[in-house]
């Protein structure tokens, strides 16, 4: 139990010190958007002992102004997801590649991705999860080189559901693409699609 206690209090003060650095990343070509906008960075939320990680993209404006990741439209879907598998987001951890928000719901640059996914690979080693489910085709083409397997890449259409092991410096991964939940607010035939690739997580976590 002191163990445990010790190890949660290591995971909390680095978790902190991730966000004080974010919050002072006064270089990134996103900072003058956050601060005209009153936008907050976000971090991510959920259980630091999760055993499985969410990665989005980057936030939209309710996340920006919240400071909560997927809380918009998207989020509901995610969230419904989560309730068809009986998973919370409590259990799991959300966030995204990217913690400021572009503007417009722009993709994020390729500068913008080098400059915030060092951010996520550190989030990533503090929860050390034994499955990472990417939501869209960016964070998908992140984590796929992060872990080594960037020759299995193909587009997210040929993709999505299905499984991969990628090396992380904590060990294994489990890598589970699929698409992004916006995809679904655009396509309705998308959403099934979704809720059947999800279910895949399960058989994931023994
Ligand atoms: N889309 C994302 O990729 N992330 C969010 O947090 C919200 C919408």
């Amino acid at each position: 139990m002191l163990i445990y206690m010790k190890t949660r209090d290591k995971k909390i003060t680095a978790m902190q010190q991730l966000h004080d650095d974010i919050v002072a990343l006064t270089h990134s070509p996103l900072y003058s958007y956050r601060t005209i906008n009153n936008y907050i960075p976000v971090l991510g939320e959920g259980s630091l002992d999760a055993s499985i990680v969410f990665v989005g993209e980057a936030p939209g404006e309710k996340e920006a102004k919240s400071g909560r990741p997927f809380c918009g439209r998207s989020g509901t879907l995610l969230d419904e997801m989560l309730t068809s598998i009986h998973l919370s987001r409590e259990v799991v951890y959300i966030t995204n590649l990217v913690k400021d928000r572009p503007p417009e719901n722009r993709d994020p640059t390729d500068d913008e991705i080098a400059l915030y996914a060092p951010f996520l690979d550190r989030q990533l080693a503090i929860i050390q999860p034994k499955v990472i489910v990417m939501l869209g085709r960016i964070s998908m083409k992140y984590l796929f080189t992060k872990g080594g397997v960037a020759n299995e890449l193909q587009p997210i259409g040929q993709m999505h559901g299905q499984v991969y092991k990628g090396m992380f410096e904590w060990g294994e991964a489990t890598l589970l693409p699929l698409y992004h939940p916006a995809v679904a607010l655009y396509n309705g035939s998308m959403r099934q699609v979704l809720f059947e690739d999800v279910k895949n997580i399960l058989k994931y976590l023994k």
